[in-house]
């Protein structure tokens, strides 16, 4: 029976990767809430035109990696060799854990050395940009952007801008 669901699974790459998933479900947006794209499980999500054009977050998030994460975690989520690359951490994470790791952050203590993500909830440049962080790397999980700055982007959501005014006025 598992041999059956292999067979299927590979037939299902082999005819154009319709099967597409990552720690949190199927990526495809299937929503548009004034420039925020949504999952059919209501996690939020990239979107990219066969022009290679990305939804704004996509490309806010870009932008605040290598600000804020770049520094440990590599350039375009690939990992260093002092931090997990992302891009393969959002194959089996979900939405509410990376929530979670990164407001909170994570030690590790390995016989070896001692591997420390910072607690970044308190950092109004990574607290307001959350959703922006993840759909980034979601789609570097996917393979939706390349390890390149997105050239095209949609403009800037006005609910966008207002989130921004509010998120940081409050931190
Ligand atoms: C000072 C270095 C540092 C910075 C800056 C940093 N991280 Fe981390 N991060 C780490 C380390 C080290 C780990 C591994 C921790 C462990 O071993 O548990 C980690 C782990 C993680 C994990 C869990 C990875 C996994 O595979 O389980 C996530 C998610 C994460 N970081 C997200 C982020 C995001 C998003 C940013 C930027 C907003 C960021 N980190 C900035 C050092 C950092």
């Amino acid at each position: 029976m598992y041999i059956g669901i292999i067979a299927v699974a590979v037939l299902a790459v082999a005819l154009g990767g319709v099967a597409f998933a990552d720690g949190s479900g199927d990526p495809a947006a299937v929503k548009n809430e004034n420039g925020r794209y949504l999952d059919k499980d209501g996690n939020p999500t990239y979107k990219v035109t066969p022009d290679g054009t990305v939804d704004w977050y996509t490309y806010s998030g870009y932008r605040r990696y290598h600000s804020e994460c770049h520094v440990c975690h590599g350039p375009d989520g690939e990992g260093s060799t002092y931090a997990p690359g992302l891009k393969d951490t959002l194959k089996t994470m979900d939405y509410g854990e990376f929530l979670s790791v990164v407001a909170v952050g994570r030690k590790n203590i390995t016989s070896s050395r001692e591997s420390v993500m910072p607690a970044l909830g308190e950092n109004p440049n990574v607290a307001c940009y959350m959703d922006d962080l993840f759909v980034y790397l979601r789609a570097r999980a996917n393979e939706a952007v390349g390890r390149v700055r997105p050239s095209k982007h949609e403009a800037k959501p006005e609910a966008a801008r207002q989130w921004e005014d509010s998120c940081i006025g409050k931190n």
